[in-house]
C-alpha cells in the first residue's frame, strides 16, 4: 500500500444550514468577517440571507462580490487590501468555484503576504491562514472540500494551481437550498465537472480506497440526479442528491487529485476565459478515451455505476459504454460538445498543449501524454 494522507474538513451538510454561518464563524474565533461573493449570489438574495445570521450573533462583516468567473490575480490582491484596511479577522467564501477560489487566494495573501504567484506550485504555504468557512452555492466545483484553490496569472494568461494542507477550509456549509436558484445551465456545467472529479480521482494514480469509495458512489449518484435537477429547479431531492455527490467527489479528487480533463480545461479558462465545467464535459469522453487503455477495468467499473447493463461484455467492452453513457448525460443536459462554439481554433491548440503539457493535474493522470498526444486530444474536441 502507498503512502497517503487524506484530509477533509468540518462539513455541515443539509437544507436549511445556510443559518449556521454565523455561529460556525464565531466558534472559530471571528469577530469581523470577510465575505467573498459575487453578483449572481447577491441577486438570489443568498447574501443577504448570510448577511443576517452573522448579525444574529453580533459579528461584523464586510461583502466582497469583485471576483469574476476565473479569478484573476489583482482581483484576489485588491480583496487582501480590502481585508486588512477593513480588520477583519475571518473569511467566508460563499459562492461557486470562482468565488471560494478567491476567497482562499485572498487568505494565502492576508496572512503570508507578496503575490499570488509566489505560491503557485504545492505547499509553498508558510503561515496559517485566517478562519475559512466556505459555503458551495453550486454542485459542482468542490473547493469548500479541497486543498486547491485555482487563480489566473493576467500576463501570462495562465491559470495557477496552488495546493497546500492549510487551503482546506476549517468549515465546510452545504445547503442544497441554495441550488434552487441556480439555472439549468449552470446547474449542468457545474454537473459535469462533479462527475469529471469523480471520474479523474477513481481513475488517478493517486487513487486510495477512501477516495474510492467516495468517487464511485458520486458517479452512480450523479447518473442518476444529474438529469432531474437540470430539468427543474424545485426538485429537491436532486439537488439534495447532487449536493451529496458534488460533496463527495470533491473530497475525492482532493485527495487523489485529477488527471488530463483538468489540465487540458485549465489553459482553456486562463487563455480563453472558458467556463470550467462547459470545458470539462467537452473534453472528458475525448480524454476517456485516450486514457481507456491505461484503465479498461476501472472504465468497465463506471459503466456499471452509471447504470449501463455490462453482463457477458467484454472488461473493454463495458470500459467504452462507460464513454458512451458520458456522452449520453451530456447530451441529454444539453451541454455544448466543440469547443469551437466557444471561438477555439487550430491555431490556439499549440500553445493550449504546451501550457496542459506543465499543468500539475497531469501528473496523475493514468496514461502519460505528450504535448503532441494533447494536441490530438484538442483537435478532436474542436
Ligand atoms: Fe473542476
Amino acid at each position: 500500500m502507498q503512502i497517503f494522507k487524506f484530509m477533509v474538513p468540518e462539513i455541515i451538510f443539509g437544507k436549511g444550514t445556510l443559518r449556521l454561518i454565523g455561529e460556525s464563524a464565531r466558534r472559530l474565533g471571528a469577530t469581523k468577517v470577510f465575505m467573498v461573493s459575487d453578483e449572481g449570489v447577491a441577486r438570489a438574495g443568498w447574501i443577504d440571507q448570510a448577511v443576517q445570521h452573522l448579525k444574529d450573533v453580533g459579528l461584523e462583516y464586510q461583502v466582497w462580490t469583485e471576483p469574476t468567473p476565473n479569478p484573476k490575480d489583482y482581483e484576489v490582491e485588491h480583496g487582501k487590501e480590502l481585508y486588512l484596511e477593513g480588520g477583519c479577522d475571518a473569511i467566508i467564501g460563499l459562492g461557486g468555484g470562482s468565488a471560494i477560489d478567491a476567497a482562499k487566494a485572498v487568505a494565502i495573501l492576508a496572512t503570508n503576504g507578496g503575490k499570488i504567484q509566489d505560491y503557485e506550485g504545492v505547499d509553498k504555504i508558510e503561515k496559517p491562514l485566517p478562519p475559512l468557512i466556505c459555503v458551495a452555492t453550486t454542485a459542482g466545483a468542490g473547493g469548500e472540500v479541497t486543498q486547491f484553490t485555482i487563480v489566473v496569472d493576467s500576463k501570462r494568461k495562465v491559470k495557477m494551481t496552488i495546493g497546500s494542507k492549510s487551503l482546506v477550509p476549517d468549515i465546510a456549509i452545504i445547503d442544497p437550498l441554495l441550488l434552487s436558484t441556480i439555472d439549468a445551465v449552470l446547474t449542468a456545467n457545474t454537473g459535469m465537472d462533479a462527475l469529471t472529479h469523480a471520474i479523474e480521482a477513481y481513475v488517478s494514480v493517486a487513487a486510495t480506497p477512501i477516495t474510492d469509495v467516495l468517487a464511485y458512489r458520486a458517479i452512480q449518484m450523479i447518473s442518476s440526479s444529474l438529469r432531474a435537477s437540470v430539468a427543474s429547479r424545485t426538485n429537491m431531492e436532486a439537488k439534495i442528491s447532487m449536493a451529496m455527490a458534488s460533496l463527495l467527489a470533491g473530497i475525492a479528487m482532493s485527495n487523489a487529485i485529477l488527471g488530463a480533463v483538468h489540465a487540458m480545461a485549465h489553459p482553456l479558462g486562463g487563455l480563453l476565459n472558458l467556463p470550467h465545467g462547459e470545458a470539462n464535459a467537452i473534453l472528458l469522453p475525448h480524454v476517456m478515451r485516450f486514457n481507456l487503455i491505461a484503465c479498461t477495468e476501472r472504465y468497465a467499473e463506471i459503466a456499471q455505476a452509471m447504470g449501463e447493463k455490462v453482463e457477458g461484455l467484454s472488461t473493454r467492452e463495458a470500459a467504452e459504454k462507460a464513454i458512451e453513457a458520458v456522452e449520453r448525460l451530456c447530451s441529454d443536459i444539453g451541454a455544448k460538445r466543440h469547443l469551437s462554439e466557444f471561438g477555439l481554433q487550430e491555431e490556439h491548440i499549440w500553445e493550449l498543449s504546451r501550457v496542459a503539457a506543465e499543468d500539475v493535474s497531469l501528473i496523475t493522470n493514468p496514461r502519460d501524454a505528450t504535448v503532441e498526444q494533447i494536441a490530438e486530444i484538442y483537435r478532436a474536441a474542436l
